[in-house]
């Protein structure tokens, strides 16, 4: 199968289970809630996060397909991020994934709402998963909560914040990204393997390989937030430009070689696994994404 066949397929697979996920709930007499987090939800998106899912349940033998709740859990959790960083007292946006931002639809209250659902209800859909260890469930529940809250993402937001008052040391710019980027790529990695069957070395490798491409891929989207158009990215551009990014620490140029030099380190990782080029590919891919 080609690249793009693949990339496609795991695409489609998401976005129907996405599509299929509240069906039965969608009557119930909160029903702004659910157009709320679809509104988000099925808006598209690269659906990054679920494709490393699926790709490192693959690596390991597993069939894909187990990693599923997985993966939509992590683009929930994720979805759920975007929709809170867009809020008027975080990034205040007006646009995201191609449309109006969540609260400029749905109001402010019901955007933080809709968002609060789709972090816990990833952890409802995330328990469907059929483990080739079933025991390895509360390892796997264990790690989304630990790589989405007070750790991960949410701890990487606090630092966002917090990095507005004063200038930042490379070191503290990497622990940003690694957080509020890196923690759910590496979740929606380490669940893929966890989905496979894979062994110790496997998910290691896996967690490596996510470190280096959180980092490359938050850094390109700092780029993007200069050299980018609103057009392509369906997100407004120039707006972290008061923000620690590594962009503002060290010039466009700079910038494409640390992309580089993350990618590199986390291709390096892959040596745990066989048939790897379809990663491989993805991983270069990204360093020159437009969107
Ligand atoms: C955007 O993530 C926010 C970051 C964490 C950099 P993506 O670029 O993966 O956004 P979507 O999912 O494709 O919209
Ligand atoms: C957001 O980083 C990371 C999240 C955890 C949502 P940004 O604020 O740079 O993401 P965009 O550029 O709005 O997508
Ligand atoms: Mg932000
Ligand atoms: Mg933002
Ligand atoms: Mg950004």
């Amino acid at each position: 199968m080609s690249h793009d066949a693949q990339t496609r397929e795991y695409r489609e697979y998401i976005e129907s289970y996405l599509k299929n996920l509240y069906g039965e709930f969608r009557d119930q007499p909160q029903k702004p809630l659910y157009q709320a987090m679809e509104y988000s939800l099925l808006a598209g998106g690269k659906r990054l996060r679920p494709i490393f899912a699926f790709e490192f349940c693959r690596l390991c033998g597993g069939d894909w397909h187990t990693a599923a709740p997985f993966a939509a859990a992590v683009e929930m959790i994720h979805t759920y991020s975007l929709i809170h960083d867009d809020l008027p007292c975080m990034d205040n946006d007006d646009y995201r994934r191609g449309r109006l931002t969540n609260h400029k639809v749905f109001g402010e209250g019901m955007a933080v709402l809709a968002g609060d659902a789709l972090l816990t209800d990833a952890f409802m859909v995330a328990a469907k998963a059929r483990l080739p260890k079933p025991e390895d469930m509360a390892t796997a529940v264990g790690i989304l909560a630990e790589c989405a809250g007070s750790l991960g993402m949410v701890g990487g937001q606090v630092l966002d914040i917090m990095s507005q008052e004063r200038e930042l040391s490379e070191q503290e710019v990497l622990a940003i990204q690694s957080r509020k980027t890196g923690a759910l790529i590496s979740a929606a990695c380490s669940l893929g393997v966890i989905a496979g069957g894979g062994t110790e070395a496997q998910f290691d490798a896996a967690c490596q390989f996510a470190a280096g491409l959180g980092l490359a891929f938050q850094i390109r989207d700092d780029m993007l937030d200069v050299i980018g158009t609103q057009a392509e990215l369906g997100k407004a551009t120039g707006v972290d430009a008061e923000k620690n990014t590594f962009v503002r620490l060290y010039g466009l140029e700079r910038c494409e070689e640390l992309v580089q030099k993350y990618t590199d380190y986390a291709i390096s990782a892959l040596s745990a696994f066989e048939n790897t080029e379809y990663i491989t590919a993805l991983a270069k891919s990204l360093t020159d994404r437009r969107v």
